[in-house]
């Protein structure tokens, strides 16, 4: 579900399970974070490009997976998301989202693991959770604030609304927008530019630039997590997840 290909000193990491646009299971966050303990002790790679494969960028968590967790497994689940992700952010070289298409919740996370964001024009982003009768859960409480302004990240999880790849760059969630088919090859160029450069300066680089950034980070993940756990079990988060699998319309949420 993760493939993996190597392009000089550029990694290019694509996540595939297109009949689900990318939906991230449990499985296929053991593998992004296998994968990133891989890249993690490759000597050669200077820097690395995450993508999807079709036409999603990834369209969040598993929802059908989510649907019947417990409070305590919504926790672990939450937990599981971190490790992978953590991973992915915490690695020495810079990273790149080249944001395809629909980059919703978990997907939305996934992208601010980035160091970098550029899209498409056919991306979309949000974290429509809260819709779903849960909080985001793999990092968006705390890496969307961290990255754009605070009543903006507000905004985007209160009302779950989601956003086109114009409204992406105007909040600075991404740094440029260009047609699909150009999108690769734009994410490259800049893989290529930052992979000239003198690769132990580059990663002491991002090291600085991250310091203030990640001031208790794991512990806000953590937190998130727990609170992300407490959704579950709830008749909100059964109904909207039900309707969602089943294909029914949601009822209004009643707060129980
Ligand atoms: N989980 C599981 N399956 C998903 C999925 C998800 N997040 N998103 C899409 N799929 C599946 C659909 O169930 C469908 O499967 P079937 O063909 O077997 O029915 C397949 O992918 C194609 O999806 P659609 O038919 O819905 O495609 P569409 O083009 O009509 O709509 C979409 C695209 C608007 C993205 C819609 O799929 C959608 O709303 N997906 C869910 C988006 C979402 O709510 N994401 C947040 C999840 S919660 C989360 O991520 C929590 C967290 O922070 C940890």
């Amino acid at each position: 579900m993760i493939l993996f290909e190597k392009k000089g000193f550029v990694g290019v990491l694509t996540i595939s399970r297109p009949e689900a646009l990318n939906a991230l299971n449990s499985a296929t966050l053991d593998e992004l974070y296998a994968r990133c303990e891989e890249i993690k002790n490759d000597p050669e790679l200077r820097c690395l490009i995450i993508t999807g494969a079709g036409k999603a960028f990834v369209a969040g968590a598993d929802i059908a997976e989510m649907r019947g967790l417990t409070k305590a497994e919504g926790y672990e689940f939450g937990m599981r998301g971190h490790r992978a992700f953590s991973a992915l952010e915490n690695l020495e070289i810079p990273v790149i989202a080249a944001v395809n298409g629909y980059a919703l919740g978990g997907g939305c996370e996934l992208a601010l693991c980035a160091d970098i964001r550029i899209a498409s024009e056919r991306a979309k982003f949000g974290q429509p959770e809260v819709g779903l009768g849960i909080t985001p859960g793999f990092g968006g409480t705390q890496r969307l604030v961290r990255t754009v302004n605070r009543a903006v990240a507000m905004g985007m999880i209160l009302t779950g609304k989601v956003i086109n790849a114009e409204k992406a760059l105007e909040i600075g969630l991404v740094t440029k927008v260009v047609p699909g088919e150009q999108l690769m090859d734009e994410a490259m160029a800049i893989a290529n530019a930052i992979a000239q450069n003198a690769p132990i300066a580059v990663r002491n680089a991002k090291k600085a630039m991250r310091r203030r950034y990640l001031d208790a980070l794991d512990a806000d993940l953590e937190a998130e997590a727990k609170l992300f756990g407490d959704c579950f079990e709830t008749e909100d988060q059964q109904m909207a997840m039900t309707a969602f699998v089943e294909k029914t319309e949601k009822k209004p949420f009643t707060g129980k």
